[in-house]
């Protein structure tokens, strides 16, 4: 053997020493349908000024009182069960041994008092870092840091990490992530995983590796940050739909595609658009993360937020992402499988989405075959949002539902089972 061939089986050798085993797949168990909690980004931003606006700076005192709230107003009992701090959270220095620290003013109790409290109350605790020099928003970034700052996640009892990619290169990122995912793992603690790996990359122009990805990372960003309007809300809509034949195979039990946090009760969203956005995330196996201002919001929007027959949807354990079936001039239909599966039939959730703005609403009127539903036994239909009932549909039977401009109609088909029909099914009650 040649010197250079000695060399290469060297550094490989060397290489297989320092570099932790970042193949190894994410296996935490968490996730198993998507995670359902409060983020504090859309709503609060990067407000770090507690002294002329105490009550919605970036401070614990923040995240304390949503805390209260997500218990204390229903949020809990309904699914809602992390609460996630966002970026600037920091201070711009790490402490002498080189470890994270949260602000000292704004958060004079550190984060592991916090995550104690939140704990205390049954919910779990997220936070934010960024695989890059700093976060989006200019505090200290992980890299040089990955097995401390993991470790320092694990030693305050984190549940979820959020973790940016802002001042990085995509082009480390498929490294990067995994040998960070591994340090998470590696503590013991089980925390879920959330990746922005994908968007910087296609944002640089590369196209992801999303075998790895969904490999190494519970969820993932995918497209542009949400905004409150419903311009924003659309366009994230419109790209999930553009891009289901790639994405939706990607989701499943444990990995999930992240189009961001739900809007609803803010400024930006009428009554019918939060619908929309509350049924389409759900259709489209989303992480329900909902960034509002828990203290004001009205009735109706935690209402919707709080839809157990949607959310039901949402948290199927399938985990299959739902699909755009059909668009055309303002209409749009979408499909999700879910359970109960009666012999080859999936039970399905189907949104008629009305993108038109003519203020009447339109009706659509399709049979329950035209949806994908061929179950001879037919499917118990229901409306989500509505109290209606439409009683058991069979395939040739024809659905007409009146939806609203900028709102859906929302609808689950239950596949009936019945034994003179389908081999061998086992009739269950939802
Ligand atoms: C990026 C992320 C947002 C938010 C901000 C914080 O833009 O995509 O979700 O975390 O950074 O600076």
């Amino acid at each position: 053997m040649g010197l250079t061939g000695m060399m290469g089986i060297l550094s490989a050798a060397v290489a297989a020493l320092v570099l932790p085993p970042a193949v190894l797949g994410l296996d935490n168990g968490l996730a198993l349908t998507p995670p359902m909690g409060w983020l504090a980004w859309e709503r609060f931003r990067c407000n770090t000024d507690c002294v002329n606006d105490p009550k919605n700076c970036i401070s614990e005192n923040l995240f304390y009182e949503m805390a209260d709230r997500l218990v204390a107003d229903g949020f809990l009992a309904a699914g809602y069960e992390y609460l996630n701090i966002d970026d600037c959270w920091l201070s711009r220095e790490r402490d002498a041994h080189g470890r994270l620290q949260a602000d000292p003013d704004r958060f004079p109790n550190g984060i592991k008092a916090l995550a104690d409290y939140v704990h205390s109350k049954g919910l779990k605790i997220g936070i934010y870092e960024d695989y890059g020099n700093y976060t989006c928003a200019g505090y200290p970034g992980i890299l040089g840091y990955l097995e401390t700052d993991a470790q320092t996640f694990a030693d305050w009892d984190i549940d979820y990490v959020k973790l940016d990619g802002c001042y990085s290169h995509p082009k480390d990122m498929d490294r990067g992530y995994p040998e960070f995912g591994y340090y998470l793992n590696r503590t013991g603690r089980p925390m879920v995983y959330s990746c922005s790996w994908p968007v910087y990359q296609i944002y640089s122009g590369m196209t992801p590796d999303y075998a790895s990805i969904v490999q190494h990372c519970n969820l993932w960003r995918n497209f542009d940050d949400i905004q409150d309007s419903w311009a924003s809300v659309t366009s994230v809509i419109d790209y999930y739909g553009d891009q289901q034949a790639v994405l939706i195979p990607l989701a499943g039990p444990g990995h999930f595609n992240d189009p961001d946090m739900l809007i609803i009760g803010n400024f930006g969203l009428s009554f019918e658009q939060s619908k929309a956005q509350m049924a389409l995330w759900s259709v489209m196996a989303s992480p329900l993360l909902s960034s509002v201002d828990l203290r004001t919001i009205g009735a109706d929007y935690r209402a919707i937020l709080q839809n157990r027959a949607v959310i039901a949807v949402n948290q199927d354990p399938l985990g299959i992402q739902g699909k755009r079936i059909f668009k055309d001039k303002g209409i749009e239909i979408w499909a999700r499988p879910i359970t109960p599966v009666v012999g080859d039939f999936y039970s399905y959730a189907i949104v008629f989405f009305n993108r038109r703005v003519d203020g009447t609403p339109s009706q659509v009127s399709v049979t329950i075959q035209e949806l994908g539903m061929l179950n001879p036994a037919g499917y118990k239909t229901e409306d989500l949002f509505a109290a209606r009932t439409y009683g058991v549909l069979y395939p040739p039977t024809r659905l007409k539902v009146d939806v609203n401009p900028s709102g859906v109609v929302m609808v689950r088909c239950g596949a009936v089972c019945d034994l003179e029909l389908i081999y061998n099914c086992r009739p269950r009650s939802r």
